[in-house]
């Protein structure tokens, strides 16, 4: 874990607003707080945000409510105000590619540098061939600016801005370690966007969103059920058949499962196809849809490579005077963005000014 003060994690999604604050405690992590809050399917619309006076209060009720007292936060983005590029400059010094990286930014990234906050991280030197590979990571400032502001409203600092894929990925690699050899596939499958994030050898090879997930089927039961929005919801998290459940609901996930893993397959071949890996030995897949069974078994089925739930409270513990332990395991799959967040310090080295 870095320096400095722990951060508390904000993960502001397309279907509800996460937090979580950690603490460290002998050496071990432990979760301090927590917050949920469902935003209403408006709020956020292809990852704008357009009801900004709905988040704030969300927050606010969250941080009251749930008695935190710190104000600095690490908050995620994602979406198609991110460019995540993997590039290789030729080798140079650390103040040498600071000075270096806009310009290289600029040749990567189609749209006007000035309007972007540019990050990047080194993956890999090679001397021998005098070159490095960086992972390049762009943001609209715009973007960034209005969660910002909204943090602001929320009567919060934010201190860092973090990309999901990779808040994901450090979770992954502070409660498992990342297999040193092999290449293993980090999925979320949140509301709006699913994002897939590779990792060979310990670092991220490849990244992609793809803009269908759990509100997508929640809106095909809406529409066949003739129902609303919270009952289709109610349906679908209900599982498989139950008497409570209209018959057709069963199909109707199936076959969007079976439609979301057709689109995931396709990004995994791409990869294997320009990366020239042999194969990916497991899908660990997180987010709120991470909890539709049929899902796992139509992923498995189709990439052929075992799925399994990436559980991010598999190694911490909890607070019990402030912490709903049984309520929160069983929606820790949903929560690792805002706990991936909040592994985050406000002395780190590089950051986002927000
Ligand atoms: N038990 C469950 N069974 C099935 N689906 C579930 C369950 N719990 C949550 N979901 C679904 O997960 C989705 C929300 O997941 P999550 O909170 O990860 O998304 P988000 O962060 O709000 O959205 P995004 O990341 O796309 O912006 C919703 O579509 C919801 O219906
Ligand atoms: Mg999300």
């Amino acid at each position: 874990m870095a320096e400095g003060k722990n951060l508390v994690g904000v993960d502001i999604g397309a279907s509800s607003i996460k937090v979580a604050q950690l603490k460290e405690t002998r050496k071990k992590l432990q979760v301090a707080r927590w917050g949920f809050a469902l935003l209403a399917p408006q709020t956020i619309i292809d990852g704008h945000v357009m009801n900004s006076s709905a988040v704030t209060e969300a927050l606010l009720k969250i941080f009251h409510d749930q008695k935190i007292t710190q104000k600095d936060v690490a908050v995620g983005v994602y979406g198609q105000s991110v460019i995540v590029r993997k590039i290789t400059v030729p080798m140079m010094t650390q103040a040498e590619l600071d000075e270096q990286i806009n310009w290289e930014a600029e040749q990567h990234i189609p749209f006007d540098i000035k309007l972007m906050s540019v990050d990047y991280e080194v993956l890999r030197k090679r001397p021998e061939a005098g070159q490095m590979d960086l992972l390049l990571v762009a943001a609209k400032k715009d973007e960034i600016n209005d969660y910002a502001n909204i943090l602001r409203d929320a009567k919060l600092r934010p201190a860092v801005v973090d990309i999901n894929a990779f808040t994901i990925q450090n979770m992954f690699e502070n409660q498992f370690g990342l297999p040193p050899d092999g290449t293993i596939a980090l999925l979320n499958v949140g509301a709006a966007v699913s994002s897939l994030n590779i990792v060979s050898r310990g670092v991220s090879a490849f990244t992609r969103e793809i803009t269908n997930a759990g509100n997508a089927i929640t809106e095909e039961i809406r529409k066949q059920c003739g129902c609303s929005h919270e009952q289709a919801e109610a349906y679908k998290a209900a599982g498989g058949p139950t008497q409570m459940v209209p018959q057709e609901v069963h199909q109707i996930v199936l076959q969007a499962c079976v439609g979301l893993a057709g689109e995931i397959q396709r990004s995994l071949d791409f990869y294997l196809a320009t990366s020239g890996e042999q194969e990916i030995t497991r899908i660990f897949v997180s987010g709120g849809s991470a909890y539709l069974a049929p899902l796992a078994q139509a992923i498995e089925k189709r990439a052929r490579v075992p799925v399994q739930l990436f559980d991010p409270m598999a190694n911490l513990t909890v607070e019990a005077k402030y912490v709903d332990e049984a309520k929160l395991r069983a929606m820790s799959a949903q929560m690792v963005v805002a706990l991936g967040l909040s592994l985050r310090c406000d002395r780190e080295r590089r950051q986002w000014s927000a």
